[in-house]
């Protein structure tokens, strides 16, 4: 995820520019940019770190022109160097650009472009932009745009100047947001409402494929196919600081209804043909891949849960053995591994110092150490000897959500790619495992979009001071990620159990007012003994609330509440069984009045021990 922002009207657009993209840091911020059309000729300034960074570095009286592009950048491709920061130009540095989103088909054009003896200066996929407009560029500037995007797979959400035709800014989208909005003899383009809320309430939702021309005083949008459309102005009435969190009321929960796009960045240009593959900072050859014969799996919080999640695919699909440890506890540890050994640090921030030196511990055994990581060019990642990002852009929430779900699916994926390398799996197999996580981000949508059992159980249960999580397999680590949500955002004491070890003791805490979460998709593998642990809390007058499938009618009976999730895969049942947990944590922290995205005595990320 990143941040994009464009003007065009009377004043200098760079302090304006400036301004607005401090209201979009919270898409990104590892690196910032800006370019500017003065006297025919494009000025550009970047720099890596904030907005901030780079305003105290501009010299403002060289950027005076009117028009100019702008972009706060969350690295997807590429290190955080300043080659890679936006904006991107052609050879003759006459067009410039900004991208928010991924070109899932860049390698092809590059190399293409390339032999046509076109020069790139930077690793990202967004520069093939500026070189194929460059490419197809014929008199007419937006003919060249729109030629370009015919050629780009993927999701895009641009923003485009050129000193050839300097009276004008060129943006479009696709599966990335994009606005643009109408202010007094000035028109902008944004990645979002906030950075433009302080110019102009007037906004236009562009669609998919649509490309907007913009002057000062108006704006024209065709499709790719160059006929014109007609566009209806909406007028917001949000104020600046709801408009940060795009109208939710808070970033937990924006970030719990952003995890369909944070899974489809994260998977989608890493499956191809039916093979997984990371791109160039995965660190691990095919041949070390096939050697690995055990596995050790370190982090703290919810990047553990993850860890325990992949513990349970690495296992049973893969077939490699695979421990799971909390970082904290590992680093003061003198594990026995070898070079066979895959040492993987899972962690949303890259700077958890328990994890920095869990990592730094399994180093000194020469085994091959990998990261999952969400924050690029952070202290694990390049530790390190290879690193999967989870593309859910920045998370402000401090609990995390989307993050967790992103590491899922990264931790699926490197399962579908060991079980490739082990052969422990036939094609078959493989095809369906890719099949059910191509469908996950609109099964998680629809749990998304039935959230009223949700409500009612916040309604009913917000007042309560202790609840359990019981789930079995690959969902324990549901109960306890359950347990931890509820506990950090909302204080009410949780914990979370395998379902068969209640009756070795938490059995005793059930009475009339327990709610007990349960975790029970419909499977072949523990569905049937879940039940009769659900019929042991009924027993003791336990209230309990079941996560199940969506066609287990038979459940319902049983419970007091049942919210359903969409029939997947038994190992994907994980990501859907935690977004209705999540959603409960955040409603019954906000009945019960406290701010989940700032949980007391919690930091974002614990740096110190
Ligand atoms: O950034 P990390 O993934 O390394 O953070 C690890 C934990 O501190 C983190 O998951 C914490 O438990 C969260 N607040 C959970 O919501």
């Amino acid at each position: 995820m990143c941040g994009i922002l464009g003007y065009i009207g009377n004043e200098k657009a760079a302090p304006v520019l400036i301004r607005g993209l401090k209201k979009l840091e919270y898409r990104g911020y590892d690196s910032s940019g800006i370019a500017v059309l003065g006297s025919n000729k494009l000025i550009v300034e970047k720099e890596v770190g904030k907005v901030e960074d780079i305003e105290r570095k501009i010299d403002f009286s060289k950027l005076d022109g009117n028009i100019g592009i702008s972009h706060c950048r969350w690295a997807t491709h590429g290190r955080v160097i300043k080659e890679n920061a936006h904006p991107h130009f052609d050879c003759k540095s006459e067009i410039a650009v900004v991208h928010n989103g991924i070109i899932e088909n860049y390698q092809g054009i590059k190399e293409r472009l390339i032999v046509k003896g076109h020069t790139f200066k930077s690793e990202t996929d967004t520069e093939v932009i500026p070189h194929l407009i460059e490419e197809y560029y014929n008199g007419s500037f937006v003919d060249a745009v729109r030629l370009a995007l015919r050629e780009i797979e993927g999701s895009y959400a641009i923003g485009v100047i050129s000193s050839k035709e300097p009276n004008k800014i060129i943006a479009a989208r696709n599966e990335s947001p994009l606005i643009l909005g109408i202010g007094n003899n000035c028109m902008f383009f944004a990645s979002d409402v906030p950075a433009i809320l302080e110019y102009t309430k007037k906004i236009v939702y562009l669609d998919d494929k649509e490309i907007a021309v913009l002057s000062s005083d108006d704006f024209i949008v065709c499709g790719l196919d160059g006929m014109q459309r007609k566009k209806r102005v909406s007028i917001i009435d949000w104020s600046p600081e709801d408009a940060e969190k795009s109208g939710f009321m808070h970033f937990m929960l924006k970030e719990i209804y952003e995890q369909p796009r944070a899974i489809t960045e994260t998977v989608r240009d890493r499956l191809i043909d039916g093979n997984v593959i990371f791109e160039g900072e995965f660190g691990l050859s095919s041949d070390e891949l096939t050697r690995v014969n055990r596995i050790i799996i370190v982090g703290c919080g919810t990047s553990w849960h993850a860890g325990l999640i992949g513990e349970f695919m690495f296992e049973e699909l893969a077939k490699i053995p695979t421990e799971v440890e909390y970082a904290s506890e590992f680093r003061y540890r003198h594990p026995l591994a070898d070079i066979n050994t895959l040492f993987i640090a899972i962690s949303q921030s890259g700077e958890t110092a328990d994890t920095i030196a869990a990592l730094k511990e399994a180093k000194k055994n020469k085994v091959k150490t990998l990261a999952i990581c969400n924050v690029m060019g952070s202290t694990v990642a390049r530790l390190a000897d290879g690193v999967i990002y989870t593309r859910s852009g920045p998370e402000i929430g401090v609990a995390s959500t989307k993050a967790f779900t992103s590491q899922l699916a990264v931790l699926y994926l490197l399962t579908i790619m060991l079980c490739r390398e082990k052969k422990s799996l036939n094609d078959k197999q493989i095809a369906d495992m890719i099949d059910g996580i191509r469908r996950i981000p609109l099964e998680i949508q629809t749990v998304l979009d039935e959230d009223k059992e949700i409500l009612n159980c916040a309604e009913l249960y917000y007042n309560k001071t202790n609840s359990i999580y019981l789930g079995r397999g690959v969902n324990f680590p549901i109960a306890l990620e359950g347990a931890l949500k509820l506990k950090e955002v909302s204080y009410i004491h949780a914990e979370g159990y395998p379902a068969a070890e209640m009756k070795h003791g938490p059995i005793a805490l059930i009475d009339k007012n327990m709610p007990v979460v349960v975790i029970a998709p419909k499977d072949v593998y523990t569905y049937d003994k879940i039940l009769g642990n659900i019929e042991e809390v009924n027993a003791r007058g336990g209230i309990v609330i079941v996560i199940a499938t969506e066609d287990d009618k038979e459940i319902a009976k049983r419970v007091n509440h049942v919210i359903y999730i969409p029939k997947t895969l038994y190992t994907l049942s994980s990501i859907l069984a935690v977004v209705p947990l999540q959603m409960l944590a955040y409603h019954i922290a906000v009945k019960r009045g406290l701010n989940p995205d700032k949980p007391r005595n919690l930091a974002k990320a614990v740096t110190v021990e």
